[in-house]
């Protein structure tokens, strides 16, 4: 089966198409803003174009042939304060122009990634598919349009679908950018060259770490037909504070010594959790990687870099 995949050189999807090449013709699409080509398998297919210029008859010669698409290239959390016109016109505009070129092209189904930021919550309980999304960013706001997009382009070209809220998602390759997806790489890289992880605030924020792994296996799941209309949290339903995430990293590095404490900022105290259940009874899908061990090959990725 020919699949494409947009933003296939970055950190999910560069994993992703690594996953699919052996059974698949896969076929990259990225324009290197936050990806690196040097990492997609040899065997992809790539194309160098950015999202936001093809028009409809473009897109669908670029997608002539493919049965699924998955829908990972975007402006990522944190554009949404610096460039706010960047995140609609990449996650909102392009993917609107994008999916009529697949309907042109007979795509079958598109997966897509959405995100935790689409819920906009802050606490406790866990985020659970169901609920209000009330997102406060424009990220997040994007997300929650792109997959109102998917529903709108099932009724006016045909296309399933099915949408994947992706949440703190780790692993080897991933980039040290800011924001506490990435405190992973961040603390890590710093112990590597010897100084303490430092800790925002009170240490007490809880996340939903999930291995990339998993989250490949999960979209790789949501390519099948039987998930048409499907919205699911993939994480791992489990939230460590990032004191006790520093802790275990700091145990995995061998470093001893204190953290060194950071200003809180935003983020003090927040809980975002996965609800994991309709992952669970729909799919038969849960994250099967522990935290432990996923840091471990994070660590070792990182030594042997
Ligand atoms: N990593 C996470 O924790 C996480 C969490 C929730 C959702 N997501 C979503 O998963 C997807 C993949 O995230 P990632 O962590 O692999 O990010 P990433 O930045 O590593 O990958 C995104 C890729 O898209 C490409 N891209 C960006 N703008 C583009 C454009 N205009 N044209 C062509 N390519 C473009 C980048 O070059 C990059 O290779 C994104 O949609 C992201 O919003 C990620």
């Amino acid at each position: 089966m020919r699949v494409t995949i947009t933003g296939a050189a970055g950190f999910i999807g560069s994993h992703l198409a690594q996953s699919l090449l052996p059974d698949n013709d896969v076929v990259g699409v990225d324009n290197g803003r936050s990806g690196d080509w040097s990492r997609v398998p040899a065997g992809v297919v790539r194309h160098d174009v950015d999202i936001t210029e093809p028009g409809v008859e473009q897109w669908a010669e670029l997608l002539e042939g493919t049965e699924v698409l998955f829908h990972l290239a975007a402006e990522k959390y944190n554009s949404s304060k610096s460039s706010p016109e960047k995140v609609i016109a990449t996650n909102i505009s392009a993917m609107a122009t994008m999916l009529q070129g697949a309907g042109r092209a007979g795509v079958r189904h598109v997966v897509f990634t959405s995100s935790l930021y689409a819920y906009g919550s802050l606490e406790m309980p866990a985020m659970r598919e169901s609920q209000t999304l009330k997102p406060t960013t424009y990220y997040g706001m994007s997300k929650v349009a792109g997959e109102n997009l998917l529903r709108v382009a099932q009724k006016e070209q045909g296309i399933s679908w099915a949408a994947a809220r992706l949440f703190f998602v780790y692993g080897p390759r991933q980039y040290a950018e800011g924001g506490y997806k990435s405190v992973i790489m961040t603390n890590f890289e710093r112990m590597l060259r010897g100084a303490a992880p430092v800790i925002n605030g009170s240490g007490t924020q809880r996340l939903d770490y999930v291995h990339v792994d998993d989250v490949v296996r999960g979209l790789i799941e949501l390519a099948g037909p039987q998930y048409a209309e499907l919205t699911v949290n993939l994480g791992s339903g489990t939230a460590p504070t990032i004191g006790e995430l520093t802790q275990l990293m700091q145990s995995i590095a061998g470093h001893e010594g204190n953290p060194q404490w950071a200003p809180p900022d935003w983020t003090d105290h927040s809980v975002r959790l996965a609800d994991v259940e309709i992952a669970r009874r729909a799919m038969g899908w849960e994250a099967r990687t522990d935290l432990e061990s996923g840091l471990r090959g994070v660590w070792e990725w990182i030594n042997r870099r």
